[in-house]
């Protein structure tokens, strides 16, 4: 089975050609082709989502075309390609960037004849752990605790198996990656605030400021970083002009206290739930201190359980994931039924 998956939810334009057989535990990659406008985002510190659009619609077919390419797609004498479903990101997401990829992949299943079929992009983040990748040998055994830590979203799964994969928490207001932008923004440092902290963070004390943990011991399986942002500007206006020494003290005690949070709930969910697999899988999961946290905590606490992260390039945005998760739980849906939905969520 080959999948064309189309992936234009918020900034990025991807194209993949993923191959699967029945029994396969994870996906093989014939192809993944990514642009992005962050570049032109970064100069106005954030994504506009008019310019998004604009740049996707100009290079979603020519990703599409170089996808097959370099996946050395045949094509029949009436140029059909050889591939069997078409499988596109419908939400949640920026209304005029779905619409783009949304439409073009409507058009190619009505054209070549190939069903289509709705991605869920929150869906798609869990299933970069289901794409074969060099470094990573070991299968993936359920049940498994997944975090979904991305620009959008912050949220904590039960994984029994891949149809049935139940939300247990998330984010009460801002998600992780969005406090990592938002703050990024506050210390001058250059979008997306996530990976500019990062670096900064690695010549700072994580120990010099004591942000708050918010709701690090509640009960429940929810998050709040909107407060971190607060904290953190209260900060700044007491240093008159801020060195790069303060901002790599702020961006590595700012870091502890997400990545804090962050295990303190997952491991939670992974005792409650007896699980033997943790995923993580979004952007913020590109973090290396976060991965390195996590494996530190598993080893000291003697926790039996494997971990696993994707490769960096398959945390952040990409139309791989969107096909690996069409091939493990997609099933195909008649044309007229596919629609964009920015709102879509868990469900
Ligand atoms: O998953 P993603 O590419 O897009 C969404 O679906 O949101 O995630 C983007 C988010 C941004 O907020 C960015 O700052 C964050 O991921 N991010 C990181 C890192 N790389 C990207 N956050 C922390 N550390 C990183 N290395
Ligand atoms: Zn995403």
């Amino acid at each position: 089975m080959k999948i064309l998956a189309i992936e234009t939810s918020c900034d990025e334009t991807a194209a993949a050609i993923i191959e699967g057989k029945p029994k396969d535990k994870k996906v093989k990659i014939l192809s993944n082709v990514i642009s992005s406008s962050l570049k032109l985002h970064a100069k106005t510190g954030g994504i506009i989502p008019e310019v998004a659009a604009r740049e996707q619609i100009k290079y979603l077919i020519p990703i599409i075309e170089e996808a097959f390419k370099k996946a050395k797609i045949k094509t029949s004498k009436d140029n059909i390609p050889d591939i069997d479903q078409i499988a596109v990101t419908i939400g949640p997401g920026l209304i005029g960037s779905l619409l783009i990829g949304v439409e073009t992949a409507k058009t190619l299943s009505l054209l070549w004849k190939k069903p289509i079929i709705p991605v869920n992009h929150l869906y798609g983040h869990i299933y970069a752990n289901f794409v074969k990748q060099d470094a990573i040998k070991k299968d993936i055994t359920f049940p498994a605790i997944v975090l979904v830590v991305s620009g959008g979203h912050t949220d904590l799964l039960l994984m029994r198996n891949h149809n049935n994969i139940k939300w247990l928490g998330g984010t009460r207001d801002d998600a992780a990656g969005e406090a990592f932008d938002k703050i990024g923004r506050l210390l001058n440092l250059p979008y997306p605030g996530g990976p500019n902290i990062e670096e900064a963070a690695s010549k700072g004390d994580e120990k010099k400021y004591n942000f708050p943990r918010p709701l690090i011991g509640s009960l429940d399986f929810d998050f709040s970083f909107s407060g971190l942002k607060t904290a953190v500007l209260r900060e700044v206006k007491t240093i008159v002009k801020i060195d790069n020494k303060q901002v790599a003290d702020l961006s590595a005690s700012l870091q502890k206290a997400i990545i804090d949070v962050l295990i303190r709930k997952t491991i939670k969910a992974v005792k409650e739930y007896s699980v033997k697999s943790i995923l993580i899988s979004g952007g913020v999961s590109a973090n290396k201190k976060l991965e390195n946290q996590f494996l530190k905590e598993i080893k000291d606490n003697k926790i039996n359980i494997d971990f696993f992260v994707p490769e960096k390039w398959l945390c952040t945005d990409n139309a791989s994931m969107i096909g690996a998760c069409a091939f493990f739980r997609g099933k195909p849906i008649p044309l007229e039924k596919i629609t964009a939905n920015p709102e879509l969520y868990f469900n």
